[in-house]
């Protein structure tokens, strides 16, 4: 977590650009901010709080170079000291970092029995220390820079600067980190929405490199310092892609984004005609089974992934990454290892494809991030292509996923004939379009805003959207809300269930498990619940509902996607009613980068 800036040449407005470089990051922690700009001399500033508060309070810094840090705490609480960039005894070495320094209580010790003084309770702050002593040491700015990160242990992002170089130094170890490369100026951040304004042309750094921007320039090394040959990528997105654009919140316009990104997910990849899917990065792929590991948002379409998957007759399961290596499933040699993941850099999730690698299992990123970690590490990436998600809370990337899935179910499939999922999927933007212009979630979020809780059921594919519809819920309202599968409610979360707590129940078709979820309804209704159903009308389940949200009818594996986006513009509404911080909301980032 937390979120890196650094911009070298700028003299003007760099300030500006380090300032709106941490807006655009505010997605990866949001509870302090600082800069540091060096300019013969360094002006540091900082501050708890979000971005605004370090706005009003930064003043007119000025200076050819500087970085800046937007935090997400793991060391001690969000403080003015606390926040980033630190810096050493002498207030001449400024550093930001983003990650965990495991071996920071022995360095600390060894710092202060040789006289250094900490001002902080974190880990980052003994990088700056490191650093000082060896420039005092006659090192140049540049060999002390590495001779501290040599002492580190664990993950981290890191940029320097000090008063008199007109240099950011920066390295990577396990946190992402890329250069932008401008006309006359070069840029670093955490993410590239961070300086996409300036410049798509951009660098990727990897674990162990090292790059050094100056005025116009920028070079990366290894970590023996020899020169490395870089290319230059561009990016596909563009600046107006991470504005609000009109919106009251990103969270919102991502949501009516979704058409868009569906059809992007889609394009060039199916034969509507033939029902053949070709997506090039998966050519040849034939696994004897497939593990999913992610997390959140993301574990929720892996889960609908595996359904789909097993569906095909292919052995396969999701799991959260977090327990993957802690007690590890059996896998065959010809197994896929799929780690599905927005950023492509949760920790969890890339420790997870790790533990693949180590037991030698070919790995595939389905990610929305092009040149994340997840993509560097694995054997094959599949591109969800949903452009920028800046809320916190993952909605148009959840749909893209399910795509995905899809695209990856059909390549692999032993199973039934494509076609008839290749021309639901086809039809899925427009059906979502028509759901975003006449849905009655907002009315739905009005009656229901004073819930006591909430609960989500729903059987087979809608059982990863009840769970998925949940999370949505608590995380931007802070309102307790539990999914299950329907046919689970009975056996203990119905003790809950009361008419204080509306039960939002997915019913798409008439099958068997439509049926049985009606019966579900029906038993919580004779509890008083309030029932919402999300429902195509095929079913009977509206008589039973004291609201309904409708979706149009289409294939029963791509219904999930549209009972979601209601479910989406019900916790949005409902977060709206409240007030709640929804793009950011309190305690959680987009981004978790640590374990
Ligand atoms: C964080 C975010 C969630 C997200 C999860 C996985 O916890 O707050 O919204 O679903 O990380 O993120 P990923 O980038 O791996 O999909």
């Amino acid at each position: 977590m937390c979120g890196i800036i650094g911009c070298a040449g700028r003299s003007e407005d760099t300030l500006d650009v380090l300032l709106s470089g941490l807006e655009g990051l505010e997605y990866r922690g949001y509870d302090s901010a600082g800069v540091a700009l060096a300019n013969g001399s360094l002006d540091v500033c900082k501050k708890q709080g979000e971005i605004a508060r370090l706005q009003q309070a930064v003043g007119g810094l000025r200076g050819p170079v500087g970085i800046g840090h937007t935090r997400w705490s793991t060391h001690g609480p969000p403080t003015d000291a606390n926040a980033h960039p630190h810096t050493d005894c002498t207030g001449d070495v400024a550093v930001v970092h983003n990650g965990i320094i495991e071996n920071y209580e022995e360095l600390k010790t060894e710092l202060r029995e040789r006289g250094h003084e900490f001002t902080s309770d974190t880990d980052s702050e003994v990088v700056p220390h490191l650093v000082e002593e060896r420039l005092a040491e006659g090192a140049s700015f540049e060999d002390a820079f590495r001779a501290a990160v040599a002492r580190l242990e664990g993950s981290y992002a890191l940029a320097a600067v000090t008063a008199d170089s007109e240099a950011i130094l920066a390295t990577r170890h396990d946190s992402p980190l890329v250069v932008g490369v401008g006309d006359d100026a070069a840029y670093l951040a955490s993410d590239v929405p961070a300086f996409l304004e300036y410049t798509d042309r951009v660098v990727y750094l990897e674990d162990g490199e090292f790059a050094r921007l100056e005025s116009g320039s920028w070079t990366v090394t290894d970590a023996e310092g020899r020169l490395l040959d870089k290319s230059i990528s561009r990016v596909e997105w563009d600046a107006e892609e991470t504005a609000k654009s009109g919106y009251d919140h990103y969270m919102l316009k991502e949501i009516h984004e979704q058409p868009r990104a569906l059809r992007k997910a889609l394009r060039g990849r199916v034969d509507e005609m033939t029902g053949s899917v070709d997506v090039e990065s998966l050519a040849g792929l034939s696994p004897s089974s497939v593990q999913f590991v992610a997390c959140g948002t993301s574990y929720h379409a892996a889960l609908y992934g595996a359904q789909l998957l097993r569906e095909e007759g292919v052995p396969a399961q999701a799991f959260l990454a977090s327990e993957y290596a802690t007690a590890p499933a059996p896998v065959d040699d010809d197994a896929l290892v799929v780690g599905v993941t927005q950023s492509g850099e949760t920790a969890d999730t890339l420790s997870a494809l790790r533990e693949a690698h180590r037991r030698d299992v070919e790995t595939l990123a389905m990610t929305n991030v092009v040149g994340s970690t997840a993509t560097r590490e694995c054997d094959r990436t599949l591109l969800i292509r949903a452009g920028p998600e800046i809320g916190v809370a993952a909605t148009k990337t959840f749909s893209s996923q399910v795509v995905a899935c899809n695209l990856l179910a059909s390549t692999v499939a032993r199973g039934e004939d494509a076609r008839e999922v290749v021309g639901a999927l086809r039809d899925l933007p427009g059906q979502v379009q028509e759901l975003l212009d006449d849905s009655r979630a907002e009315q739905v979020a009005d009656r229901f805003v004073d819930g006591a809780g909430y609960f989500f059921i729903g059987r087979g594919y809608h059982h990863p959207v009840a769970l998925e519809g949940a999370l949505k819920l608590k995380e931007i309202t802070y309102k307790h809300a539990e999914g299950f599968p329907a046919g689970e409610l009975k056996h203990g979360p119905l003790a809950l269930v009361t008419d204080e707590t509306p039960v939002f129940a997915l019913a798409t078709g008439d099958d068997e498990q439509a049926t049985k979820t009606v019966g579900n309804v029906k038993e919580v209704e004779a509890r008083d619940a309030p029932v919402v159903a999300v429902t195509d009308g095929v079913s009977d389940v509206g008589r039973y509902a004291d609201e309904v949200l409708r979706v149009p009818e289409t294939h029963p594996r791509v219904a999930p996607v549209l009972a979601n986006v209601q479910l989406q513009l019900v916790a949005y509404h409902v977060a709206n009613r409240l007030g709640r911080s929804i793009d950011k909301p309190r305690n959680l980032a987009k981004s978790v980068t640590v374990e």
